[in-house]
């Protein structure tokens, strides 16, 4: 087969680097890919906004299978563009794109879907948002609707930080992804990653993984994409993620089904583990990153016969293998990250790194001149398997000390909640 890889960071040098070890990948191209997909698949510089011409590159390349990685062509509706000119996707239609795209939407499936999430209410206005935060009060989370890419949720230990939040929505701080904005209960408790393939009508689950979102040590400071990642979340036993499947995954693909909008893809489910069982936080419709770097080394199966089965809606009945070894990742990031990271240092010392047992994916890199350098906020995926979760950790860090780059930084305590855990059970 001849695919297109559709992103740039790295989730999407993770499903490209798995979909290439299988034997009927013929072709393989990242559009526009980074500095480490180039060295194993044709990085394409086409502009992924401009449908007619991603759809032109297709088939001028005779491509039979195009995999979407991040959320904005999903939610720009790539997928529905790419199938009406008869191309075989892996991605959400733009109606189906709405969990993400929308928190109102996807809290409208959860009422009519009977899913356990969050106590919520709506408002187009600033005066009704104020008043019922003040009847509320605090802790409370107040949301921009729409995609503000991760910065548009503010989690309120106080009735003064909510009133804020909701003004800045209104005054147009998230543009106009603030003009609709969604107050929540707060709720207390342990979050997963929880990802499903989903066919429309068939359901695959996959291992669990859980995130750290904070910028430092001790999940303190500003919200980022993601500093690291590691799978299994203990927190999610097997009965758990068979109640998520069952009470949260599956009522909302059948609902998205009934309504005529079916889910094709991977579907994210942020879960808080509650005293009252398993919510959901929201929907993604696409992999996390860097969740995508730790499942995509664990995976066994051929990455493109499940990918492709997702597309064709043949996923019924496929179980992938994944090792019952432990992943994890940590996020190498630019200095200034996540608010203003310094572009274009050189980095040293990461090629040769690679094991069975190790892998770098990069996100922010190019290669200039025969260099490796830093291009963007996240720069490089530093994944590692281990018998647990803090052997992958000695790993990670291990190849972490051998990169020479002083103008970047990680996070030092990626998995300390796992292995914490691990600590307490030996
Ligand atoms: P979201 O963009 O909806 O995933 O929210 C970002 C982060 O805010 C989540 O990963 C949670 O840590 C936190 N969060 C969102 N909603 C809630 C909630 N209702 N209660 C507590 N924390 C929340
Ligand atoms: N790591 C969380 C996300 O991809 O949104």
């Amino acid at each position: 087969m001849r695919i297109v890889v559709i992103g740039s960071g790295g989730r999407e040098h993770a499903l490209a680097w798995a979909i290439a070890k299988s034997p009927r990948c013929e072709k393989l191209f990242v559009m526009p890919g980074n500095g480490g997909t180039e060295s194993f698949a044709q990085n394409v510089p086409v502009d992924i906004t401009d449908h007619a011409a991603v759809i032109a590159f297709a088939k001028a390349e005779q491509v039979d299978f195009v995999v979407i990685g991040p959320d904005a062509p999903a939610v720009a509706g790539l997928g529905d563009d790419l199938r009406e000119a008869g191309l075989l996707c892996f991605g959400p239609s733009r109606a189906a794109a709405q969990l993400e795209g929308s928190k109102s939407f996807t809290k409208a499936l959860c009422d009519e879907a009977n899913v356990p999430t969050a106590a919520y209410a709506r408002f187009d206005n600033e005066g009704d948002a104020l008043a019922y935060v003040h009847d509320q009060g605090a802790p409370i989370v107040i949301k921009a609707d729409g995609l503000a890419a991760g910065k548009g949720v503010t989690v309120a230990m106080s009735i003064q930080e909510a009133a804020d939040a909701v003004r800045d929505c209104f005054s147009g701080a998230f543009g106009e992804s603030g003009s609709t904005v969604v107050i929540e209960e707060y709720l207390e408790g342990e979050e997963a990653s929880i990802f499903a393939l989903c066919d429309g009508e068939s359901v695959v689950m996959l291992p669990s993984a859980q995130d750290h979102k904070r910028v430092w040590d001790g999940d303190r400071g500003p919200n980022t994409g993601g500093m690291g990642a590691y799978s299994p979340a203990p927190v999610m036993t097997p009965e758990m993620t068979a109640q998520v499947e069952n009470e949260i995954i599956l009522p909302s693909i059948r609902r998205m089904a009934e309504r005529g909008t079916p889910f094709t893809g991977v579907l994210f489910a942020g879960i808080m583990v509650t005293r009252d069982g398993p919510k959901l936080i929201e929907y993604n419709v696409r992999f996390g990153d860097p969740e995508c770097q730790v499942l995509m080394l664990r995976l066994k199966s051929d990455a493109l016969d499940l990918l492709e089965a997702t597309a064709r809606g043949t996923l019924d009945g496929i179980r992938p293998e994944f090792t019952d070894e432990a992943a994890l990742t940590v996020v190498y990031a630019a200095k200034g990250y996540p608010v203003n990271p310094v572009k274009g240092s050189e980095i040293r010392g990461v090629d040769g790194l690679d094991t069975d047992k190790l892998k770098v994916f990069h996100a922010g890199t190019l290669r200039r001149d025969g260099k490796l350098i830093a291009n963007g906020g996240r720069v490089l995926n530093v994944t590692a398997l281990g018998q647990t979760v803090a052997e992958a950790r000695d790993r990670a860090y291990d190849a972490i000390d051998r990169i020479d780059w002083p103008e970047g930084f990680c996070r030092s305590d990626i998995g300390w909640r796992a292995i914490e855990r691990e600590l307490k059970r030996a």
